[in-house]
């Protein structure tokens, strides 16, 4: 499969990792879908000027219906979708709090949006890829999910689901050609993070110093893995995750 005229819909594209997928996934010849609860028209626009195919969903993961409409409108415009990259999550916005102190609501907010969007969204697509005789999906993950960083263990438990359900995802639809891997980033310096000066003043430095290659990770440092996983190179990778962080947690 090549990424000329590919439809790919980019959850949580309006920004940070995500926008940096979407760009690159245009450059490779991707026909985009950005799909955010918040500034995907305004991304899409963006991206439409540096002169890609790009239409904006506003969706938020967490929602059936809503998830249900983005497929629907991806194929309707487009014709046919070939590429989900599951990236849209709750991060940088949580504060850390001891395990003792979260409560069903902090579990609930982020499963919702970290685990059941992506359970969503892959169900919502399934139709249009096993119509288009196969696809790609790529799940953002997270490095914490290996090494279970304290004080988030609702995130780490969330991106830990994501791995087990690229698994067995992939398992299950692999006779339908659809191919599911997910990328693991390390602490990126993304939107999100930078708006978040208490998260970068705490994390920056330790992760910094965890990594062989010492230096900040940004967005554009996952985009390579990510349209690995869409084109035509991994066409007989499944299931699998692939650690992106500099070389801090080796999995
Ligand atoms: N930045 C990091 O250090 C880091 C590390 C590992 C994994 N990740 C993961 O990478 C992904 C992107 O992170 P980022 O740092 O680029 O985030 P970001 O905050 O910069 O961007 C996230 C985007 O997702 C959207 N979004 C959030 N909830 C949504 C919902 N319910 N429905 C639709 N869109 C929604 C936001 O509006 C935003 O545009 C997340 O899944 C995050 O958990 C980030």
């Amino acid at each position: 499969m090549s990424l000329d005229n590919a439809v790919a819909i980019v959850t949580g594209g309006a920004q940070g990792i995500g926008f940096a997928a979407a760009q690159r996934l245009g450059e490779r010849g991707a026909r985009l879908v950005v799909a955010d609860r918040s500034g995907a028209e305004a991304a899409a626009r963006a991206l439409r000027e540096s002169g890609f195919d790009a239409i904006a969903v506003d969706v938020d993961v967490s929602q059936p219906e809503q998830v249900a409409a983005m497929a629907q409108r991806a194929e309707a415009h487009f014709g046919r979708i070939d590429v989900l990259v599951n990236n849209a999550g709750i991060y940088s916005s949580l504060k850390p709090t001891p395990f003792e102190q979260l409560t069903m609501q902090d579990w609930r907010q982020v499963l919702d949006v970290n685990v059941i969007g992506v359970f969503l969204a892959c169900q919502a697509v399934l139709p249009a890829f096993k119509r288009a005789g196969g696809g790609r999906i790529v799940n953002i993950s997270s490095g914490v999910a290996f090494k279970g960083n304290p004080w988030m263990a609702h995130y780490v438990a969330s991106k830990g689901a994501v791995i087990s359900l690229t698994r067995a995802l992939a398992t299950e639809l692999g006779a339908h050609q659809v191919l599911v891997n997910s990328v693991a980033p390390g602490f990126t310096l993304s939107d999100g993070v930078h708006a978040n000066p208490t998260l970068v003043e705490g994390v920056k430095g330790p992760s910094l110093r965890g990594r062989v290659l010492a230096r900040d990770m940004v967005p554009a440092d996952l985009v390579g893995a990510i349209e690995f996983f869409a084109g035509a190179q991994a066409a007989f990778i499944t299931g699998q995750t692939l650690v992106v962080d500099g070389g801090a947690y080796f999995h």
